[in-house]
């Protein structure tokens, strides 16, 4: 068909002028008084809705074009007029418009505000709506600018499995992925029904098999879906998440720090620069802070500070906190918020965690007691990004996993780029829609996803 996206009609409108042009979208609103109407029509090529005015006398279906209800899709021929005085700067007369398929009342997105939580249940129809068409344009500008941004450093984007027989995050649950009828409770487990001869599971980040590239090419990243099975019912968690990990060789636990810092400056500022109507339409109807906060972020040092620091801090503010803290126990979310909102009111890494409570691939630091970890903590999220240096030791390696009962037979070859050409790395893991969340201002993570993985949720 030969139609003119909206977007390119908004961006080249002189070139258009005056011009016979055909759009084609869905309805977002019409009205008429038997003479005229309106519709605003999107097409889905940009935020903005284009203005059609239909006039009685030039179209037959006339009658029919005036009762088109929200959500119904037209192919609309008309002469494109610049209107400077008016709201729109242009607007389309309609000389035909063809009725492609109209909506009745029982379409569930009709024009009145629906509540988020009516929005989840027919997630199947949001992205129409003008908060998740936002949301998930944003979301693919964020994908393709961090893209962008990793490709300019000269980074190798590497496409890992998600499909794996290790679990290299320890705490994390996994889901296990098997062809064998695992509600015949007779049936014990053995290598040789399974399709891969072992117990395999949904991966929970493709950092070990990213490792392997990193001592090929330097400096690699992988972004796609990881699997966390747990059965955590909150607002920023998913069982299904995006998931960006770089990993870097020749680069110490500072430097990672910065690459961090600069990443998460750089999208910050291209998401503003390339997505204004969003960033504009988040800013009125989400949070009125948003666009200020993030021009914060852009032109403020992240902080800094060490576990250690950190808990003699929160500890002075126990009485705050459902959990209470003291030296080795986990920073939970309203202690990392507490962190960034309340003492830092910026994004604050911290650093050199106790071993215990952080991944045997850690690198460990001299004190024996702590290692080279950063979590990025955001105000109003918490941890955003989960990195460290790693260990290059084999043989503390080693050790730490057999305290940790990690098996060496499940986790030989990692441990052999131990022994092949090592170096001095390290990396991150970005959860991309908890920076989403950031960026957006929505406050449930169930909002920045498509389809969200939750417990009991599996609808779509
Ligand atoms: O801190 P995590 O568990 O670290 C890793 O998986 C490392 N392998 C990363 C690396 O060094 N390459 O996860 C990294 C990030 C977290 O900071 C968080 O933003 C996100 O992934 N994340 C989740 N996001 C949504 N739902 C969940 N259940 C998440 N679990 C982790
Ligand atoms: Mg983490």
């Amino acid at each position: 068909m030969n139609k003119i996206d909206i977007k390119d009609i908004f961006e080249n409108m002189g070139n258009f002028a005056d011009k016979q042009l055909v759009v084609a979208g869905w309805v977002k609103s019409c009205r008429g008084n038997g003479k005229f109407g309106f519709i605003d029509l999107t097409d889905g090529t940009c935020f903005k809705t284009i203005q059609i005015v239909f006039i009685a006398e030039n179209l037959t279906n006339f009658n029919e074009i005036e009762k088109l209800n929200t959500g119904s899709s037209i192919i609309c021929k008309g002469k494109l007029f610049l209107t400077p005085n008016n709201k729109q700067p242009f607007e389309l007369q309609a000389e035909d418009i063809q009725i492609i398929s109209a909506t009745d009342s029982e379409y569930p997105l009709q024009k009145k505000k629906h509540s988020l939580e009516f929005l989840r249940e027919i997630a199947y129809l949001r992205p129409r709506a003008n908060l998740y068409n936002a949301i998930f344009r944003v979301r693919s500008k964020l994908a393709f600018i961090l893209h962008e941004f990793f490709e300019s450093k000269g980074f190798v984007h590497v496409h890992t499995p998600l499909l794996t027989s290790s679990d290299c995050e320890g705490g994390s649950e996994l889901f296990r992925v098997t062809t064998q009828n695992i509600y015949d409770e007779e049936k014990k487990f053995d290598p040789k029904d399974e399709l891969f001869g072992k117990k395999v599971y949904l991966s929970p980040t493709g950092q070990l098999e990213g490792e392997t590239c990193a001592f090929a090419f330097g400096k690699i990243y992988t972004f796609g879906p990881s699997f966390r099975a747990e059965n955590s019912n909150t607002t920023r968690h998913v069982n299904e998440f995006w998931h960006l990990e770089p990993e870097v060789c020749f680069m110490d636990l500072n430097e990672l720090m910065i690459l961090e810092e600069e990443m998460m400056k750089y999208i910050m500022t291209n998401i503003l620069k390339r997505c204004p109507d969003e960033m504009k339409f988040f800013n009125e109807f989400v949070d009125n802070g948003l666009l200020d906060r993030l021009n914060n972020v852009i032109n403020s040092e992240f902080g800094r500070i060490t576990y250690t620091e950190a808990i003699e801090i929160l500890q002075k503010n126990n009485d705050k906190f459902e959990y209470k803290v003291e030296w080795g126990s986990d920073i939970q979310t309203e202690h990392e918020r507490y962190l960034s909102e309340v003492i830092f009111k910026k994004p604050v890494f911290v650093t050199d965690y106790p071993k215990e409570i952080k991944a045997f691939y850690m690198k460990q630091n001299e004190d024996g007691k702590t290692v080279r970890a950063c979590d990025l903590l955001f105000p109003g999220i918490g941890e955003v990004t989960g990195g460290s240096e790693r260990e290059t030791d084999y043989d503390k390696m080693l050790s730490h996993m057999n305290k940790l009962g990690l098996k060496e037979e499940d986790y030989w070859w990692y441990l052999n780029l131990r022994k092949f050409g090592s170096v001095q790395h390290s990396g991150f893991g970005l959860g991309f829609e908890r920076i989403l969340m950031y960026i957006t201002g929505v406050s449930n993570i169930r909002d920045v996803i498509l389809f969200p993985r939750t417990p009991n949720n599996c609808e779509f």
